[in-house]
């Protein structure tokens, strides 16, 4: 399987806590290439903070990502993005006039602190919704409230958020518990999407080879093709799942 979307990426340089240097963000754009990937979604962190990149920094930082990737990558396709964190402030939505979209699409990726709880998991996905956005939730597998059955967060799905997974955490990098709910998220069909969250080139690699492999020997070939790249392409031409 090869062609991959990865829907969850840090490369853009200088916005947030990923990629820290064009050098880097260059790199690990080739690394996704040279491993299948042939479409990424950016999605740098929004954060209430004031200190945090505004939209103008981050879409300079993406014109110019495109131009320097384009005569190296002639076949590798950019998209803009963000990931949201869920604040109080975000249920006034004055407080985020401009919440970044996937791609120009009606899905945003919202992510929590880890330690969140299970009713602000749910009042966020609310809150997206009532303002008629798609929720893709970031990294489901690293909220401790979710992690001890795939209840709540079937509860979530049916509530209407999408469930995302990092790569590296089916794979066992973040641990057993970690591993074993996202195996539960898959063998229930409840993920949608597997990204790599990719901040640099040593340590959460933007890499989803692997992972897709495993994923299409233990819960078939379809599945996988689903969640790393056709659920991705349906976000990207803002089509309903
Ligand atoms: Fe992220």
């Amino acid at each position: 399987m090869t062609n991959f979307i990865d829907l969850h990426n840090h490369t853009l340089p200088g916005v947030d806590d990923g990629a820290d240097s064009w050098e880097t963000a260059m790199a690990m754009l080739e690394l996704a290439y040279r491993d299948g990937t042939r479409q990424i979604i950016l999605t740098p962190h929004t954060t209430p903070d004031p200190h945090s990149a505004s939209s103008e920094a981050i879409e300079a930082a993406f014109q110019q990502l495109q131009a320097q990737a384009k005569p190296r990558f002639p076949d590798l396709t950019l998209h803009l993005g963000g990931e949201v964190l869920y604040s109080s402030d975000l249920e006034q939505r004055e407080a985020f006039p401009q919440l970044p979209r996937m791609a120009g699409s009606s899905y945003v990726l919202l992510e929590f602190l880890p330690s969140v709880s299970r009713r602000q998991l749910f009042n966020g996905v609310d809150v997206l919704l009532r303002w008629g956005y798609i929720p893709i939730l970031a990294h489901t597998e690293r909220y401790a409230c979710l992690r001890t059955s795939v209840d709540t967060a079937a509860q979530l799905a049916n509530a209407g958020a999408l469930l995302q997974i990092n790569a590296d955490s089916v794979m066992g990098n973040w641990g057993r518990r970690v591993k074993w709910f996202c195996a539960a998220l898959l063998r229930n069909r409840l993920a949608q999407f597997v990204a790599s969250d990719a901040h640099g080139v040593t340590y959460r690699k933007p890499m989803l080879s692997a992972c897709a492999a495993t994923v299409a020997r233990k819960y078939g070939q379809a599945y996988a093709q689903q969640l790393f790249r056709e659920n991705p392409k349906n976000v990207i031409e803002n089509c309903q799942m």
